[in-house]
């Protein structure tokens, strides 16, 4: 978990985020035993915003794995995932009360949960 941590902060680095200022980075480990990071990209039209966990995910699909057992997210304040990114990461796991969701702030102090903790009842129809 430390080194998906330190991933997540090397992340919030490359955050693009020039209107709220507020930086965020995630690395999330996949069932193939890789590592994918993401920061936050904003957009001058506020609401094409994309989050650092879903760009984390994005890429891990994009790259063949749909499976992940384990997320480190970098802000300033420990802050957790949104809504909108807890319920994609919930599509990419079959175990969500054993995935831990580490939360550090910029001392490196942090919070673990696990995903059914932050979303315990995020939607899961049988379409
Ligand atoms: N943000 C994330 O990257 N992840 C979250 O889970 C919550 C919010 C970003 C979006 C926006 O760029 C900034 O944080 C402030 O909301």
């Amino acid at each position: 978990m430390t080194d998906l941590i330190e991933l997540s902060r090397e992340a919030r680095r490359l955050a693009y985020a020039p209107y709220s200022n507020y930086k965020v980075g995630a690395a999330v480990l996949g069932v193939d035993g890789k590592t994918y990071t993401g920061c936050n990209v904003e957009n001058v039209s506020f609401g094409l915003t994309v989050c650092a966990e879903r760009t984390a995910v994005v890429k891990m699909v994009s790259a063949g794995c749909q499976e992940l057992l384990a997320l480190a997210v970098a802000t300033a304040d420990g802050g957790t995932p949104c809504g909108m990114c807890l319920q994609v990461l919930l599509e990419f796991t079959k175990t969500p009360d054993q995935v831990k969701v580490t939360c550090v702030n910029e001392s490196f102090k942090g919070h673990t949960y696990t995903l059914t903790e932050l979303i315990p009842h995020g939607f899961a129809s049988q379409l």
